[in-house]
């Protein structure tokens, strides 16, 4: 294992951070490299807002519920699933958005933006800073939206705090090979006979430094997915233009 890939298998959020702001050359560092990815059809459909207004950075922690580690860190990047420029294209070329507002470009899109912002992870933590992805800004996506000016065909993916860390977590353990990798074909049972991994993750939230826990990861997905969460994404995302079909 080379050290980029170490740092890669060691990976773990950061949500204490030293008040220390990146220099203009980190950033841009870390703007090359998520601006660098692989993008579907050369697309390229995302855009990145670095926030840096206080006011507006504390509005998005509320939203986010992540405050401090959106307000105190080395700065507080928003990642756009964006194809209004493509609209823009289109429109100005006096052709139809179908082929724009179906299911499969707002696909393209999120994609797109999830390998941006993850090339920026692994370049900032490549650097020993730390980083961790605030989906919480979907909270109130309306207001996030209007916070920060987005236009149509655009939604407000995940914000991306990074900076100089305080503190850090122990590494998740992860889902065991043997659950997630096969060959060939999907099999059933192999994925989700996850009796070695309760017991992993039993004694990991039972004995990690803060937030403590008796509950294994199977527990705490039955009570994450038997909620309906955010279920007003969909309407946000008709309104702002997109079919869903
Ligand atoms: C798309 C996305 C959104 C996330 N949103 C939040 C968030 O709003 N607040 C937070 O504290 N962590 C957030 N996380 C971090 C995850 O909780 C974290 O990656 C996961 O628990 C695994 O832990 P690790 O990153 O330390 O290995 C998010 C991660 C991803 C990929």
């Amino acid at each position: 294992m080379n050290d980029f890939i170490e740092k890669i298998a060691t990976h773990a959020s950061v949500r204490d951070f030293k008040n220390s702001p990146l220099s203009p050359e980190v950033k841009q560092t870390l703007l090359t490299a998520a601006r660098s990815g692989s993008t579907s059809n050369f697309v390229q459909a995302f855009s990145i807002i670095e926030i840096t207004d206080q006011t507006l950075r504390a509005e998005l922690a509320e939203i986010s519920n992540s405050a401090p580690y959106v307000k105190k860190t080395g700065t507080f990047y928003v990642f756009v699933a964006d194809l209004y420029r493509q609209s823009k294209l289109l429109t100005d070329n006096d052709k139809k958005l179908d082929g724009l507002t179906n299911m499969e470009p707002l696909i393209v899109s999120i994609v797109d933006t999830t390998i941006a912002a993850q090339n920026m992870a692994v370049a900032a933590e490549s650097m020993d800073l730390g980083i961790c992805y605030i989906g919480g800004i979907r909270n109130d996506v309306r207001k996030v939206s209007q916070l920060l000016k987005l236009p149509k065909y655009t939604l407000p993916l995940f914000g991306l705090t990074v900076g100089v860390p305080a503190s850090r977590n122990k590494v998740k353990p992860r889902l065991l090979e043997k659950n997630q990798v096969s060959e060939n074909y999907y099999p059933k049972e192999q994925f989700t006979d996850l009796t070695d991994y309760e017991k992993i993750t039993k004694d990991y939230y039972g004995s990690r430094e803060s937030n403590q826990r008796q509950a294994s990861w199977s527990e705490r997905n039955v009570a994450f997915f038997e909620e309906i969460r955010r279920p007003e994404i969909a309407e946000f995302l008709r309104e702002q233009g997109f079919t869903l079909n």
